[in-house]
């Protein structure tokens, strides 16, 4: 299954951008070799397609969102290597490949992601520098995102979600919001500083990429139940085998389908007022429920 055309060209302006920033790492070639391991492995782009995306339903950039896509995709990329590392998930399997630990060992995978998430700031900070305001916002959202009110406190619930003692629905929604909710807004968010977007723009973009955000996560444990590692390029059944509550218990197979696509279409009202320039947005939106990977 391959992703719909929208995001496709945004996946590849998102792959052109990370050529280019890669270019700029500077330090001990075995660090960088294993923090390009993660990055170069693919995925599917989502964080800095939306960037971009929502960058182009907003109007005409103030300056080249290129380096704020790759900075998302950094956090994000970080975020898996030490997602999987033994003491958290202890997976083996990531985007089709064998997880940065099991190629660089322990200590290099997690030194690969710190890098990794310095390296993200370090790529907006020297991007917008022109632009202080813009710049003051882009770091300040992506710092916030990545925070312990943001992903990494989102980790810590999950990591607290298990041993078979089910969580309320409105504490796995906030769960999800932090954990993968966060980085999705915060990308959605910078497109629109990058184009220094008015409030009703920015306030209706943050709904829509809220939505998306949460029927993210509740399509990543849909597929955790119902799709193949083959299909996913990562292990499934970890959810059930760390004892967590998600969206499958608390609704069922079904019922968790249908809040992700109810997600989507609240979504989708968001962006009426945009018109033709927010159609890759619409598209991305739909496919993150559809998707088999
Ligand atoms: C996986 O994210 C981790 C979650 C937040 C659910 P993605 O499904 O976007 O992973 P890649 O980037 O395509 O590998
Ligand atoms: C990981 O969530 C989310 C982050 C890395 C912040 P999961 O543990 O559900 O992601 P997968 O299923 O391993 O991709
Ligand atoms: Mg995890
Ligand atoms: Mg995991
Ligand atoms: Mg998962």
């Amino acid at each position: 299954m391959s992703l719909p055309l929208e995001w496709e060209r945004y996946r590849l302006r998102a792959e052109e951008a990370l050529e280019r920033q890669r270019l700029k790492w500077r330090g001990p070639e075995t660090l960088l070799d294993a923090m390009s391991y993660s990055v170069e492995a693919g995925g599917k782009r989502l964080r800095p397609a939306l960037l971009l995306a929502a960058c182009d339903a907003c109007g005409a950039a103030l300056s080249d969102p290129s380096a704020a896509a790759c900075a998302v995709e950094y956090v994000h990329t970080y975020s898996l290597i030490h997602d999987d590392l033994p003491a958290m998930d202890n997976d083996t399997l990531r985007r089709g490949k064998p997880t940065n630990h099991v190629v660089f060992g322990e200590a290099l995978a997690i030194l690969a992601g710190d890098a990794l998430l310095a390296e993200a700031f370090r790529a907006l900070s020297g991007a917008y520098a022109e632009k202080p305001e813009v710049s003051a916002a882009l770091l300040c959202e992506l710092a916030q995102a990545a925070s312990a009110c943001g992903l990494v406190g989102g980790q810590v619930l999950d990591m607290q979600n298990g041993g078979n003692v089910q969580i309320a629905r409105e504490a796995l929604e906030n769960l999800h919001a932090m954990k993968t909710g966060a980085l999705i807004r915060c990308a959605v968010r910078m497109g629109a500083f990058l184009t220094g977007a008015d409030e009703a723009r920015l306030v209706a973009l943050t709904r829509y990429a809220e939505k998306i955000g949460l029927a993210f996560q509740v399509t990543d444990d849909i597929l955790d139940v119902t799709a193949s590692a083959a299909e996913l390029g990562k292990s499934v059944g970890k959810d059930a085998q760390q004892a967590k509550t998600t969206f499958v218990d608390l609704l069922g197979l079904d019922g968790a389908k249908s809040y992700a696509a109810e997600l989507v279409a609240e979504a989708l009202a968001e962006l009426q007022s945009f018109g033709p320039r927010a159609q890759a947005l619409r598209e991305i939106a739909e496919f993150i429920v559809e998707r088999k990977y």
